[in-house]
């Protein structure tokens, strides 16, 4: 397939699911800026990649105006027009709700949901031009509570809620506003936070008892920014191998089922 001039801007992209993002959009003929707080990373994932001509590598806080508007700034220099904005970059606090700091819950929230709404209106007006969209990424932590995840649940939530709210008043200038909410995800992050005894659990609360691949949400997030998904907004996408569909007893019934 080819993406003819389109242009996408992913938040978080040095690594992870935002750089598979990128990967994607480049792959189907995309040119893509790759937007991140973390720029030696940032660089290291810009030399892997190796297509100068049809990138732009972005260092940006996305919880500071000044940055944003920087940074769309000079992506509007580069390529002149958008067509698809990912909100990827989100950081996690993982702490008992009563030892989580006022200033904790503050970052968590100012970059998870304050980055996005930030960039979605500074990018509002390029996506207008376009017809173009937006998807966030949110998290089953969003769908359903769990421990250890007051703040980063909390804003995964507030994210979901927030793609309405732009669903709603963006669809009178064509754009479309959605998000998919990963379930595990083998990346750094889940690395960082998710121990032997977390994995197990993980898994026996999965249909698909596996971890999901950074391709497979890439592939999601690709979908609904892509023409493929012209009349979805306002829509949360789980892309979580059945965690949020299944209730109990999946580990009991997989031993009767393996009998
Ligand atoms: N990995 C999972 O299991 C999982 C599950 C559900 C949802 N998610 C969500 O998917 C997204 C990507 O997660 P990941 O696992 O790839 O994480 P990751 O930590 O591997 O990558 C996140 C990237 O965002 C960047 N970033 C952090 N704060 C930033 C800021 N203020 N401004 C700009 N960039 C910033 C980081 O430098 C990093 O490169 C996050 O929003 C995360 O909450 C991940």
């Amino acid at each position: 397939m080819n993406g003819e001039d389109k242009v996408a801007l992913v938040t978080g992209a040095a690594r992870g699911i935002g750089l598979a993002a990128a990967r994607k959009f480049l792959a189907e003929g995309w040119r893509c800026a790759l937007l991140d707080i973390d720029g030696e990373t940032l660089a290291a994932a810009m030399r892997a990649i190796a297509q100068p001509e049809c990138t732009l590598a972005l260092i940006c806080d996305v919880a500071a105006p000044d940055q944003t508007a920087a940074a769309v700034a000079t992506l509007t220099r580069r390529f002149g027009r958008l067509d698809a904005l990912v909100n990827n970059a989100g950081v996690a606090v993982f702490k008992p709700a009563l030892e989580t700091t006022f200033e904790e819950w503050t970052r968590v929230l100012a970059v998870n949901l304050g980055g996005p709404f930030l960039m979605t209106q500074l990018c509002a007006p390029l996506l207008a031009a376009t017809g173009g969209a937006v998807v966030n990424i949110t998290s089953i932590s969003g769908q359903r509570a769990s421990t250890l995840r007051v703040a980063y649940g909390a804003s995964k939530a507030a994210l979901s809620h927030l793609t309405k709210q732009f669903a709603a008043e963006l669809g009178e200038l064509g754009v479309r506003v959605n998000a998919v909410a990963p379930g595990p995800v083998d990346t750094a992050m889940a690395k960082q936070v998710h121990t032997p005894a977390i994995r197990a659990d993980y898994h026996d609360a999965i249909p698909l008892n596996r971890y999901g691949r950074e391709e497979e949400i890439a592939e999601a997030i690709f979908f609904l920014a892509s023409e493929r998904a012209s009349y979805i907004t306002g829509e949360t996408l789980a892309c979580d191998g059945g965690f949020a569909a299944a209730g109990i007893g999946l580990p009991t019934l997989r031993g009767q089922g393996r009998s």
